[in-house]
């Protein structure tokens, strides 16, 4: 395949996907891509249409398990100045795709806005957040998508657009946006006050105490479907602690997979089938995985 300007090789300027995803695992991308503003952004689009190469977009690599020979086509990676910019107007907040959900709150405590902070402890960027529509489940189901007025998106021709939060259809960890490469996007928020939103804040973060952070891993791995929890499905089929190599399901949270060093992406699937097989023999139930799977 030709190299171009539009595009350079990734293997050299990105290095191993491992680097950029919070599991640390995967190998290198055919091509890695940066843009260093829209243009550039819509160039590469351009370039990898008429070449027949498929884009994916990664954001902090919360949500992906990648295939440890790594994958073919471009990776793309919105952390240029115009991508990770915030401001905001009254209760309006603008962020760029690549603003990591942590930036965001801490950008709306300073400003007294309220309304994001059930986005707490969440390790992702505003554009991954988006296409996985993320959220809590306590108190109430809350996700990203409740939150947004706008979303900025470029299309496949690399043409720039807006759309509405009307025109999306978000659901459960989905928002059908992943067929757009999402540049930024616009929050409607309230007023409060900088102590106030501090104080919801802590209340969320506490909720995520009985998750599993001491090791590297993409947070819950399955949705949880309709019946139960799946972390408690996995808990009841007697998985917590069970390990494959470096790759382990946590004693902590059982929708927890942890890379407890040196996981390989085959180990973390031989758990993902392991679960998926024993919940299916008990319960009759499928778990669908919420993360991503790059191969
Ligand atoms: N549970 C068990 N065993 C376990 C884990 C959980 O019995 O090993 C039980 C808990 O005791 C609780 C219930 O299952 O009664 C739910 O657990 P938890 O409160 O930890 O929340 P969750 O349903 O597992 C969801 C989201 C999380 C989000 C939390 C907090 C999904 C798949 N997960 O987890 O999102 O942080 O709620 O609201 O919707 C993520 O998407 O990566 C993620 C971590």
């Amino acid at each position: 395949m030709r190299s171009s300007g539009a595009l350079k090789r990734g293997v050299k300027r990105g290095g191993p996907l491992k680097d950029f995803t919070t599991f640390g695992i995967g190998g290198p991308a055919e091509f890695f891509s940066r843009p260093r503003d829209s243009a550039a952004l819509s160039a590469a689009i351009r370039y990898c249409r008429k070449n027949s190469i498929p884009v994916r977009v990664i954001g902090s690599g919360s949500n992906i398990l990648c295939a440890d020979r790594g994958i073919k086509g471009a990776v793309i990676k919105l952390d240029a100045p115009p991508f990770v910019g915030l401001s905001s107007s009254g209760n309006r907040v603008r962020a760029g795709a690549g603003v990591t959900l942590a930036a965001l709150i801490r950008y709306c405590v300073r400003r007294g806005l309220s309304g994001a902070e059930f986005l707490a402890g969440i390790p992702g960027t505003v554009g991954g957040g988006l296409v996985m529509n993320c959220g809590v489940a306590k108190p109430r189901r809350l996700a990203i998508g409740d939150i947004i007025e706008e979303v900025r998106v470029m299309d496949h021709q690399g043409k720039a657009r807006v759309l509405p939060a009307s025109r999306i259809k978000f659901g459960y960890r989905d928002s059908g946006l992943s067929r757009w490469i999402i540049t930024g996007a616009g929050f409607k928020l309230r007023r409060s006050s900088p102590r106030k939103v501090r104080a919801k804040l802590r209340e969320f973060m506490l909720r995520r105490r009985g998750q599993d952070y001491r090791f590297p891993s993409a947070g819950c791995v399955f949705k949880n479907p309709a019946p139960a929890p799946a972390g408690r499905l996995i808990e009841e089929c007697g998985l917590k602690g069970r390990s494959v190599g470096g790759a382990r399901i946590s004693e902590k949270h059982a929708n927890f997979i942890v890379n407890t060093g040196n996981a390989s992406c085959s180990e973390v699937l031989k758990l993902i089938r392991l679960a998926q097989r024993r919940v299916r023999q008990r319960f009759g139930i499928s778990l669908e995985p919420e993360i991503r799977i790059w191969k």
